[in-house]
C-alpha cells in the first residue's frame, strides 16, 4: 500500500490496494490515521460489489441508512444510490443531490463520521465533486473571529435544505419531517480523534445562528463564503472505479452539474455513523 498527498491541506491517494480483499489491521490503521489527518482518501481502479463496498465501509464503524428509502439498494439498504438513470419509469437513485456546500447528515443530532462514495458510471465531462478543508478554513480566520464564533451554534435543518434543493418535488411527508427535526451544532467543531478545530457550517442546510437574527444571517453568509475559498478546496474529477472516503467532521463538499440528458451517472454511497459535534 502506498500513500501519496493530493494537496497540502486535503486528500491522500491510497495505491497498491484491492478493496475486494480484506484489509489487514496494520494497513487499516494507516488508512484510518490518514483519514483523520488528510480528511479525504482516494482509491482508484476498484471493482467493488455492493457487499465489498459495505464490508470495507463497516471497518470505519456502524453504517447508517438514508431517510429517502426509495433510493436504497433492496439487498443492501446501507447503499444509497445517486443517479440520473431511470429504469422502467422509475429513477434508480437520487438525482441533483448535494449541489450545495455541506457536510453529510449535518442535520442529524449525531452526523456521520464519513461517507464512502463509489463511482460505477461517470460522465466524461462535468459532475466533479469539490471538497473543502474546514480545518484550513477555521485556521485561516483571524483570531478575533475565531474567538467570537467559538461559543455560537448553527441551526441545521433538513426541511430547509429539502425545500430549497427540491422545490419542484413532493414536499416531505410528516413522518420524513419528524425523522429529521432541526438541530443546533457548534460553529466550531473539535475533531474527536485529533482535537483539531474546524469550521462547521453549510449552505442551505444551516438556516441561522441560534439566538441571532439578521446579524446572525450576515455572519453565517460571511463564514459560508470564507469556508469555500479556493485556498481550501480540491476538485475531484471522477473516473469509474474511484472510491472516495471523506471525513465529514472536518470537510464540506459540493456536487457540480453535468449534461444529464446526454450522460449517465451511477454512484453508490455508504455512510458511517458518527457522534455529536462538540
Ligand atoms: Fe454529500
Amino acid at each position: 500500500m502506498e500513500l501519496r498527498t493530493i494537496t497540502p491541506f486535503i486528500g491522500m491517494e491510497v495505491g497498491g490496494i484491492d478493496l475486494r480483499e480484506p484489509v489487514g489491521d496494520a494497513d487499516f490503521a494507516l488508512i484510518r490515521h490518514a483519514l483523520n489527518t488528510h480528511a479525504l482518501l482516494l482509491f482508484r481502479g476498484q471493482t467493488l460489489t455492493e457487499a465489498d463496498h459495505v464490508g470495507f465501509s463497516r471497518r470505519f464503524g456502524p453504517l447508517l441508512t438514508h431517510v429517502l428509502k426509495q433510493f436504497l439498494k433492496p439487498d443492501f439498504p446501507e447503499v444509497y444510490v445517486l443517479s440520473n438513470v431511470v429504469d422502467g419509469g422509475k429513477p434508480i437513485g437520487n438525482h441533483k443531490e448535494g449541489w450545495n456546500w455541506h457536510s453529510d447528515l449535518s442535520y442529524k443530532a449525531e452526523p456521520c463520521l464519513g461517507s464512502l462514495l463509489y463511482a460505477l458510471e461517470t460522465p466524461p465531462e462535468g459532475a466533479d465533486t469539490l471538497f473543502a478543508s474546514m480545518h484550513a478554513a477555521y485556521e485561516a480566520l483571524d483570531g478575533e473571529t475565531q474567538k467570537r464564533i467559538r461559543s455560537l451554534k448553527g441551526v441545521h435543518s433538513y426541511a430547509t435544505y429539502y425545500g430549497k434543493a427540491f422545490a419542484d418535488r413532493t414536499p416531505l411527508s410528516d413522518a420524513q419531517r419528524e425523522a429529521v427535526p432541526d438541530i443546533s451544532h457548534p460553529l466550531v467543531r473539535t475533531h474527536p480523534e485529533t482535537g483539531r478545530l474546524s469550521l462547521y457550517v453549510g449552505q442551505d442546510v444551516v438556516r441561522g445562528i441560534e439566538g441571532m437574527a439578521e446579524e446572525g444571517d450576515a455572519l453565517l453568509a460571511e463564514l459560508n463564503a470564507h469556508a469555500i475559498d479556493p485556498r481550501f478546496t480540491y476538485r475531484h474529477v471522477w473516473q469509474p472505479g474511484d472510491l472516495l472516503i471523506w471525513d465529514n467532521r472536518s470537510t464540506m463538499h459540493c456536487a457540480t452539474p453535468y449534461d444529464d440528458e446526454k450522460y449517465r451517472r451511477v454512484m453508490h454511497r455508504t455512510t458511517v455513523a458518527g457522534d455529536r459535534p462538540f
